[in-house]
């Protein structure tokens, strides 16, 4: 058993599920197989790496309820989002609860296995509710889900091939891995930051204010599935490796993929995201404004407002930042806890804004993006 650094993870323990020995593998091609997608591989993945510690395996009836409605797992340990391994009612017919079964992806190969100790129907309403704060299907994490199976298998799981995440391969570590890195670099407080999108000059401003009071920053993109108006994970890892390369010191950052899908879960998803963080090792974690929001679902500082009220049981610290900009008097980046200028002097423009501008090839405000950055972000938009 290889030594465990760092922070303690959640719930007491890093989980290692992984299993990849020969003889499993050949075992596990007799069993009756179960097709999931990629999303069900990546929960996989972090169930099996321990990014999901002290989860075990797809949620149980029990666990499931008490997630949604309580924001807590039955042992009392905070968990924000369920889980779960949905599949069709035909499909769940022909498994019996106790069966073991292959976790297998479209093209039939083995990615895991699973003992299923339950079946269930889940309340998809109040799941929607509870969890995105919202049931329209507008809403793209509660849309995904809705269109999931209407059954939902729960048990334990083993990994038994790890996923290939091909061009990212070199920016894989799992949370032990992450734990060993920190304590080799010296790093005794580490802060993580979630993205979903590139490096403009607000997320800058707030990892490096961060970093002044931290010994280092794992910057911890999320490169699972996102929803196809997001800039795709292969241009934001060049556009990551290029302002790092510009704009930061390099013995204070590692750049990690986050091999998770978005929820779009707002609040319930921050809380999420800084759990699987602390479990990577991360002492620290930031909220900014409206994290991992779309739309106007959700209040500019719900998520901080949500975290507090769990902030006592969660074992590590938060950096909440109020909404960033460019100040053209101050001459500075800013928040308004810092800056006494009005509206008419800040420069900020909105994710979808930038988007647009970057699809058509216009550079946006040095104030806004670094030019080395915007520079890759078109040309890999053109692609
Ligand atoms: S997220 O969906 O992954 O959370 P995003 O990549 O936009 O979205 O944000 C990453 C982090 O930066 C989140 O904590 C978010 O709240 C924060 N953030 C983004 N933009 C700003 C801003 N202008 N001011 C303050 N915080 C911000």
């Amino acid at each position: 058993m290889d030594k465990i650094y760092g922070i303690t993870p959640h719930g007491g323990k890093l989980v290692n599920l992984k299993d990849l020995s020969e003889k499993t593998a050949v075992t596990a091609e007799k069993l009756p197989k179960l097709t999931i997608n990629n999303w069900n591989i990546s929960d996989l993945e972090l169930l099996a790496i321990g990014g999901f510690s002290p989860l075990t395996g797809f949620m149980s009836e029990a666990e499931y309820k008490s997630v949604v409605k309580t924001m807590h797992l039955p042992s009392g340990v905070v968990w924000s989002i369920p889980i779960t391994l949905p599949v069709s009612e035909e499909r769940a017919l022909l498994i019996d609860v106790g069966e073991k079964i292959a976790l297998v992806d479209a093209d039939g190969t083995v990615y895991g296995t699973m003992t299923v100790t339950d079946k269930f129907k889940p309340d998809k309403l109040l799941e929607a509710a509870k969890v995105y704060g919202t049931t329209e299907a507008a809403h793209p994490g509660v849309k995904k889900m809705y269109d999931t199976g209407a059954v939902y298998l729960g048990g334990p799981v083993k990994l038994l091939k790890m996923p290939d995440h091909g061009e990212f391969n070199d920016f894989y570590m799992e949370p032990i891995d992450t734990r060993k890195m920190f304590h080799d670099l010296g790093w005794k407080t580490i802060v993580g930051f979630q993205t979903r999108n590139p490096i403009h000059r607000a997320h800058e401003y707030i990892q490096k204010t961060a970093l002044e009071s931290v010994d280092g920053l794992l910057l911890n993109p999320l490169v699972g599935e996102t929803k196809a108006d997001d800039i795709p994970a292969d241009v934001r890892m060049k556009s990551y490796q290029e302002i790092l390369r510009y704009y930061y010191p390099k013995d204070r950052v590692r750049l990690v993929i986050y091999p998770a899908a978005m929820r779009y879960a707002g609040p319930r998803e921050a809380i999420l995201h800084a759990i699987v963080r602390k479990n990577y090792g991360c002492t620290h974690f930031i909220v900014g404004r409206d994290h991992a929001g779309v739309g106007d679902y959700y209040g500019t500082y719900e998520a901080q407002e949500l975290i507090s009220s769990v902030e006592s049981e969660m074992g590590m610290q938060f950096f909440k930042f109020e909404n960033s900009f460019y100040c053209k008097k101050c001459g500075s980046m800013a928040t308004a806890k810092t800056c006494p200028h009005s509206e008419e002097d800040h420069i900020s423009l909105s994710g979808t804004k930038v988007r647009g501008m970057l699809r058509d090839g216009i550079v946006p405000p040095k104030e806004v993006s670094r030019p080395e950055v915007a520079r890759v972000l078109i040309e890999g938009m053109r692609k």
